[in-house]
């Protein structure tokens, strides 16, 4: 399994171009189920999990071609014929976001059979609210052998309120409703850019949604669906991750491609650390050159601060003058990594989903072990700082969710190497006989 080797201390200086949003990508790769015309999607960032739905989408029988290099980050999607409409346990248990075809299947073949997805790393993360939402709009479901079962002649338009904001749950719920018969509203609807973004794609389809980005969302059902060309938003996460990199290395660092837009909750809680950034339209410069100093934080849905962001400023607290206090409010398991900031000298007190971390405490090199995609960053950051050499283990995790971020990070200065190959080269085929 592959490991990075880092040695900390660098401060990162120069230029790091933002990949696509990997949380945009894939809804808009199922959006295209919802049509037989050719969907083409560009600044597709090459991360597994982009793979991952290039094989969940072709085991359907959909065409899925992924183009990188010249390509420009492209994928073009044609699913004309849908002769398999399910998503197996094989791939659903490698990434639980296989589960945004559920809607579209449903809406598009009237019927669909998805592996349910499981626990996960940071909570069980069950989606009982997309299953309520589609049996609202009239979908037959069962569940049977790990696997839910959903069947409608044709959905009907429906009004449903989300008990609890669902990022994938809004994004599943709004593809099925743009097929159904009538008008959809949602309300409590997750308000991300990447529903936006998602929302975009399938008004360019010929969708009929007004407010996706807010917490209602109004859908006319359509009766079909045409191609449409769309460019992905940047990752706001992968900017994030960038911009406390340059911060804990007291770097001098230019994100460039990214959408400082989105990073409001995120810019703001850092400056509070007294992080100094300047932006212009697409890009945020950041000067990591005052001491930190502490700040409590709260993870909340978006607006507020995203806990995709939880683990790598965990790591700013660290390095913070005083005591901050960390609140996850979305999962609650999300913590994994502060064990292994811990292994590295740092001091973290855990109570429920509160994490007191009391800081600045030098950290030391050491061997840490992955989890998740996000506490696999604040690895990385954690040992750009430390003291010494850092072996950080499985970072297939990480591969989930950043484009080559070694190469990345070597390019502004870090001394970062991977060690084994990220996609294993093919075994050469047996010798004809
Ligand atoms: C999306 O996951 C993101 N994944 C996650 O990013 C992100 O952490 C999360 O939203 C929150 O921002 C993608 O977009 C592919 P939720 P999602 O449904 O949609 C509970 C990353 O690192 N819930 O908004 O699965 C759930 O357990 C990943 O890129 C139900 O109870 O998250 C959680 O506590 C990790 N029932 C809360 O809602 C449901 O049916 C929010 O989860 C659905 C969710």
């Amino acid at each position: 399994m592959d490991k990075f080797v880092i040695r900390g201390g660098t401060p990162l200086l120069g230029t790091v171009r933002i990949s696509g949003a990997k949380n945009a990508a894939l809804p808009c790769m199922a959006a295209a189920l919802l049509t037989d015309d050719t969907v083409v999607l560009e600044n597709i960032p090459q991360v597994r999990d982009i793979e991952t739905t290039r094989r969940l989408l072709s085991a359907m029988g959909a065409e899925v071609e992924l183009g990188y290099g010249r390509a420009h980050h492209r994928t073009t999607i044609q699913a004309g014929k849908l002769s398999t409409p399910e998503a197996s346990y094989e791939l659903v248990k490698t990434m639980r976001a296989s589960t945004l075809v559920l809607g579209p299947l449903v809406a598009r073949c009237g019927r669909a059979r998805v592996s349910l997805p499981g626990g996960c790393a940071i909570g069980a993360r069950p989606i009982d609210l997309h299953i309520k939402g589609l049996e609202r709009l009239g979908a037959k479901i069962t569940q049977d052998h790990g696997y839910v079962e959903a069947s409608a002649k044709r959905l009907r338009g429906a009004e449903i309120v989300f008990d609890k904001i669902t990022v994938t749950g809004t994004e599943d719920l709004l593809m099925a409703a743009t097929l159904a018969e009538g008008d959809t509203v949602m309300q409590n609807c997750a308000r991300e850019p990447e529903v936006a973004d998602l929302a975009d794609l399938l008004n360019k389809m010929g969708a009929k949604i007004e407010g996706a980005g807010t917490s209602t969302i109004r859908i006319r059902g359509v009766s079909k669906l045409r191609g449409a060309r769309h460019r992905i938003i940047p990752d706001r996460i992968e900017a994030g991750t960038f911009i406390t990199a340059a911060a804990l290395t007291g770097g001098d660092v230019k994100i460039t491609g990214c959408d400082p837009s989105h990073l409001d909750a995120v810019l703001q809680k850092l400056h509070e650390a007294g992080v100094k950034t300047t932006h212009s339209q697409d890009s945020i410069r950041v000067m990591g050159d005052k001491p930190l100093r502490a700040a409590d934080m709260n993870t909340e849905e978006y607006p507020g601060f995203p806990t995709d962001m939880q683990a790598q400023y965990m790591v700013v607290a660290t390095q913070a003058e005083g005591t901050s206090i960390i609140t996850e409010n979305i999962f609650e398991n999300r913590f994994m990594h502060a064990l292994e900031l811990v292994r590295m000298g740092a001091h973290i007190k855990m109570e429920g989903r509160r994490a007191i971390v009391r800081g600045r405490t030098p950290l030391g090199a050491a061997a840490v072990l992955a989890s998740d995609l996000r506490a696999s960053a604040s690895l990385v950051l954690a040992a750009l700082v430390a003291d010494g050499e850092t072996i950080i283990d499985r970072v297939y995790h990480i591969d989930r969710g950043y484009e080559h971020i070694e190469e990345k990070l070597k390019s502004v200065g870090a001394e970062i190497r991977r060690i084994g190959e990220m996609f294993p080269k093919k075994a050469a085929a047996p010798a004809k006989a």
